[in-house]
């Protein structure tokens, strides 16, 4: 049984996985609403107290069997960059990540819990080089996380940023593909090539930012323009118009951004355009999402459904199919294995 949670800042997510054969099949899941305070932001116990307690009644709701867990960062919290090494054995790469991250990474070593992947090695480049992903934290938010989730009587067995699970989740293994993660404080923006993560990037404008354009521009309560922008999202034509005019700008700035990293990704790192665009979390259920990110970006975009490989009970499958979307992350952790 592999089990994957993720703590957003709205929903928190739970999946189990059991392996069968070649593939995996779903034994459990769960989602839950949360208001309160998000790990990196907690002051005292008391807020670290509820939280775990939102946790437990989920693992017991969802009916999850084991207590071993993987847990996704948020990629706002963490630093992520590719490096590029000389042809070096496996071993020397880690040895030169750990003498050399320092300069790469903006917190103290002794600070930070850093991990690496070898996500290319081009031998027939000149002069031949690996590329390498580096990962880092801050060690003081890697342990918020793992005490609320003992808090809460799990046991966290591995961690690892958003955007690696979720690539794990939704990427192709035979092209690049950009994957966004579109959630209610931040977008999540990631390129996969052949199933690897390749170049992440987040930015803290998403479902929440939403919401708050329209009560703002209708003078409206939060609740109302949470109806509102789930009913009408980008549609148009409701209101007046009103809705969309309030949505615009703050999904102009996404669009920016999702061309900006295409841009840098090609520029800086060589790489191909991405062939799709794969959506995730809450807010890609926006109306009129999905079509207006085709339009405007010229890439082909669909919805990510993270259950796509995994088997499932016919009538299970058809009461997730809706909140697939939400699920992508918590089945990447769970698909790091037993
Ligand atoms: N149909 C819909 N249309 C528009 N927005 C939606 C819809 N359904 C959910 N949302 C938005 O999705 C967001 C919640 O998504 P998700 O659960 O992915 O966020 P999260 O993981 O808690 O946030 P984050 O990862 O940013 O901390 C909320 O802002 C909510 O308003
Ligand atoms: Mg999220």
């Amino acid at each position: 049984m592999s089990i994957g949670i993720d703590i957003g800042s709205k929903t928190i997510k739970i999946v189990e996985l059991a392996k069968e054969g070649q593939g995996y099949a779903l034994k459990a899941s769960g989602v839950v609403g949360y208001t309160g305070v998000s790990p990196d932001k907690f002051v005292d116990d008391k807020e670290a107290i509820a939280l775990a307690e939102v946790i437990k009644k989920l693992h017991k709701e969802a009916r999850i069997s084991g207590n071993e867990v993987n847990v996704s960062l948020p990629e706002q919290l963490v630093f992520t960059r590719t490096i590029k090494f000389p042809l070096l054995t496996d071993q020397e790469i880690a040895q030169a990540v750990k003498w050399e991250a320092e300069q790469y990474i903006p917190i103290p070593i002794n600070e930070a819990i850093v991990q690496h992947q070898i996500i290319e090695k081009r031998e027939n480049a000149s002069p031949p080089e690996v590329v390498v992903l580096l990962v880092a934290a801050p060690k003081e938010i890697v342990e918020k996380y793992i005490k609320v989730l003992q808090m809460a009587g799990l046991n966290p067995v591995g961690v690892e940023t958003e955007l690696m699970a979720l690539s794990r989740a939704l990427a192709p293994v035979n092209a690049t593909s950009l994957i966004l993660d579109f959630g209610a404080r931040s977008t999540d923006i990631a390129i996969a090539k052949k199933g690897q993560l390749v170049f992440s990037r987040s930015i803290p404008t998403a479902g929440d930012a939403f919401t708050r354009a329209v009560a703002q521009s209708l003078g409206v309560e939060y609740q109302r323009a949470e109806e509102y922008k789930k009913a009408y999202g980008m549609a148009g034509g409701q209101l007046e118009g009103k809705i969309k005019i309030a949505l615009d700008p703050i999904f102009r700035m996404v669009i920016d951004e999702v061309k900006k990293a295409i841009h840098f990704y090609q520029t800086e790192e060589k790489g191909e355009m991405p062939s799709s665009i794969i959506l995730s979390g809450g807010t890609s259920g926006m109306p009129e999402a999905i079509s207006l990110f085709t339009q405007n970006i010229n890439i082909e975009t669909v919805l990510g459904n993270p259950f796509a490989r995994i088997a499932m009970d016919p009538q299970v499958a058809k009461t997730l199919a809706a909140y697939a979307p939400l699920y992508s992350i918590a089945v990447g952790l769970a698909l790091r294995g037993e």
